[in-house]
C-alpha cells in the first residue's frame, strides 16, 4: 500500500474539503457581486469598482480553488479507484460537481461581459442564480457523508 493509498489519504480529503470551502465561498458571492454591479450604471465609477472586485475573486480564488477541489478529487478515485464502484452515490457527486464546474463557467463568461458594459444586468435574476450553489452543495455533501446508494 503506498503513502497515498494510506496515510496520505486523509491528507489529501482535508485539501480536497479546505479547497472546496473556497470554491463554494466564491460561488455564493460571486452571483450577489453580479447582482449589485447590475444596479451601477454603466461606465460608472462604482460599475468600474465592481469589474475590478470580480475579476480580482475569479482569478484568485475561484478558479485555483475549482481546480484544487478537482486534483485532489481525482487523486482520491486514482489512489482508491474502488470507490467508483462501491455505489452510485460517486457517479451522481460527479454529475452535479460537473454541472457547478459548467455555473462556474457560466460566471467567468458573464464577468467577461460585464467588463464591456453587458451581460445579464437584472439584479432579481442574479438573486435566483445565487441560490444554484445552495441546492448542489446541500446534494453533494448528504451523498459523499451519508453515501444514500
Ligand atoms: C470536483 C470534483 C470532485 C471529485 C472528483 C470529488 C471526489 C471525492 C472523493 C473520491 C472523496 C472521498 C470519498 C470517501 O472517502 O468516501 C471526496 C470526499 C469529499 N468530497 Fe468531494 N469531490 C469533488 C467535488 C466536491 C465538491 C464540489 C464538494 C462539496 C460541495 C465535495 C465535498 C466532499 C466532502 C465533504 C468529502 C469528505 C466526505 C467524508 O469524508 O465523509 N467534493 N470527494
Amino acid at each position: 500500500m503506498n503513502w497515498l493509498e494510506g496515510e496520505g489519504f486523509v491528507w489529501i480529503k482535508s485539501a480536497h474539503v479546505i479547497f472546496v470551502i473556497f470554491w463554494m465561498a466564491g460561488l455564493f458571492m460571486l452571483p450577489r457581486y453580479l447582482a449589485y454591479h447590475s444596479e451601477a450604471s454603466a461606465g460608472s465609477p462604482e460599475s468600474g469598482t465592481w469589474k475590478a472586485r470580480e475579476g480580482r475573486i475569479l482569478r484568485v480564488i475561484l478558479t485555483p480553488a475549482m481546480g484544487l477541489t478537482w486534483v485532489f478529487g481525482l487523486a482520491m478515485i486514482a489512489a482508491r479507484p474502488e470507490l467508483l464502484s462501491s455505489g452510485g452515490w460517486l457517479h451522481v457527486k460527479l454529475a452535479l460537481v460537473l454541472l457547478l464546474s459548467g455555473f462556474h463557467g457560466f460566471l467567468a463568461a458573464q464577468v467577461r461581459r460585464f467588463r464591456s458594459d453587458t451581460g445579464i444586468r437584472n439584479t432579481r435574476i442574479w438573486r435566483m442564480l445565487n441560490e444554484i450553489p445552495s441546492f448542489a452543495v446541500i446534494a453533494i455533501v448528504v451523498l459523499v457523508v451519508v453515501k444514500p446508494f
